[in-house]
């Protein structure tokens, strides 16, 4: 039987699909590794259901997996987690063509820098030591806001239902639905039944948030940027969601540099732009000396510059010769950008304004070497119309990198959850970050050829992920 502690029993990602097989046979309908987020309360897999699809799994793998783990478990993602961290991806590499390229050839010696380059940046302890305690302060910003309005967890007796405190503005119904009645989940407050979530007899933590951050910010140093910004609206949590402050207003208002900083300084954006940078570099040196041309870049959705900032110093310092084109849906950044860039660059950065949403111009279909984007797909609508936009503007041969949150970190919901953009999707995401597979699905169904991410020793992944979709 697989235990799941143990480290040598993971789920393959075959084992993954033919679970996910076995849901879809055992309840009449579509699941795939694409599905593997969707509430098992939305499935109806009454205890029956759940030893048959079992047992198919046992026949087909000889694998046997506990019932208890879908007790345990609100989804196969989750069994996928905790069974492992190999479960649900493949080694970054495993998927390249008999013919793989040279994009594919770079790619596969990316994950052998994450353990240096996390160790530099500071994010190897992330999820023992740091991520427990910055939940415990996401955990206190959602008690204190619930107090604030009106509906304390602590004055709740056991088996009450969870509803959503009165004076909650309903488009923030969403984030409390998507996301905070998860956290008070994880903090055991709560837990689930059928489609409710009822109060548990675990007592509220009472140390204030105040407290937990002051703490943070101490032991942590630092991700101190990360916990700022998630302070800028966790502790008016409760006025957002009533509609008395404007979480727009309080991140790019006054915290608009933190907002930068964030996206640029954070250990975990960091690992993430120097993966981004070495595989960019590796390819580029490459065609710009073997074809002796500048190579060319557009970069999606570049706001505030985080990632162009590390990709243009990147290039003048390998000295390889390019064209930039920095775009974003609004135009706002762009002349943010152009006076940032000014005197670095002249003449080899263009900016304009592109929705990736809609169909690219002719003039930028087919022309460039690497599409970039960095957490601004999640943002859209649909993953497959967005990265079939961003195809059509890959040449053969070339790529779409994507920088994205691919495992669920709950501070960002507290952040980005109260803005539109966060709830967009009207694909089938359950949130608007996903994992590693339902990205390679999408990006397969966009008409990319091979799909790889990265993955360091161990199965170590970088969160957020590098993933790239190629072209032929
Ligand atoms: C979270 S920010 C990331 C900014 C930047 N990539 C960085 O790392 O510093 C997301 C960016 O995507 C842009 N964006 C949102 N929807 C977009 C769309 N449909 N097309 C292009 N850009 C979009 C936003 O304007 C914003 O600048």
């Amino acid at each position: 039987m697989i235990h799941p502690s143990s480290q040598q029993n993971r789920l393959s990602a075959e084992h993954v699909e033919v679970l996910c097989s076995a849901i879809s046979s055992e309840t009449g309908r579509k699941f795939d590794v694409t599905d593997i987020e969707v509430p098992f309360a939305d499935l109806c897999l009454d205890p029956f259901a759940v030893m048959n699809v079992l047992e198919t799994v046992r026949e087909r793998t000889g694998i046997e997996l506990p019932a208890s783990l879908f007790r345990d478990c609100s989804s196969v993602a989750e069994i996928a987690n905790k069974l492992g961290a190999t479960t649900i991806s493949a080694p970054s590499g495993s998927s390249i063509s008999p013919h793989g390229g040279l994009v594919q050839a770079a790619f596969a010696d990316i994950g052998k820098l994450l353990g240096k380059v996390e160790d530099e940046a500071g994010t190897s302890n992330f999820w023992s030591d740091v991520h427990p305690a910055q939940m415990r302060l996401v955990l206190a910003y959602v008690n204190e806001s619930f107090a604030r309005l009106g509906s304390p967890l602590s004055g709740m007796a056991p088996n009450t239902p969870l509803s959503i405190p009165p004076g909650v503005l309903p488009k923030h119904h969403r984030v409390l639905r998507g996301a905070i009645f998860d956290i008070l989940k994880i903090g055991g407050l709560v837990e689930r039944r059928g489609d409710r979530y009822v109060r548990t007899s675990t007592p509220v933590d009472t140390t204030p948030a105040e407290v937990i951050y002051e703490k943070l910010i101490r032991e942590h140093p630092l991700h101190a940027n990360t916990h700022r910004l998630l302070h800028v609206t966790g502790s008016r949590f409760a006025e957002c969601l009533s509609g008395e402050a404007d979480p727009l207003k309080l991140l790019f208002g006054k915290s608009k540099d933190l907002l930068q900083d964030f996206y640029t300084n954070a250990p975990m954006s960091v690992v993430a732009s120097e993966l981004l940078a070495a595989l960019l570099r590796t390819v580029f040196s490459k065609i710009s000396r073997e074809q002796n041309r500048a190579v060319e870049i557009l970069e999606v959705g570049a706001g505030l510059g985080g990632t162009t900032q590390f990709v243009l110093d990147m290039l003048v310092e390998a000295g390889i010769p390019f064209r930039y084109v920095f775009t974003d849906i609004s135009a706002s950044f762009l002349s943010a950008a152009k006076a940032r860039y000014k005197d670095l660059h002249p003449g080899s950065i263009e900016y304009l304004v592109l929705d990736i949403e809609k169909e690219p111009p002719g003039h930028l279909q087919d022309r460039f070497d690497a599409v970039i984007s960095t957490n601004c797909i999640h943002a859209t609508k649909d993953l497959i119309v967005s990265c079939t936009n961003a195809r059509r503007l890959v040449r053969p041969g070339g790529f779409f990198a994507l920088v994205e949150f691919t495992t669920r970190l709950y501070w960002l919901d507290l952040v980005f959850g109260l803005l539109d953009g966060w709830w967009l999707f009207t694909d089938d995401r359950t949130h608007c970050t996903t994992n590693e597979a339902v990205w390679k699905a999408k990006l397969a169904a966009s008409g990319f050829s091979d799909v790889l991410w990265v993955e360091g020793e161990g199965g170590r992944k970088p969160n957020p992920q590098l993933i790239i979709g190629c072209t032929e």
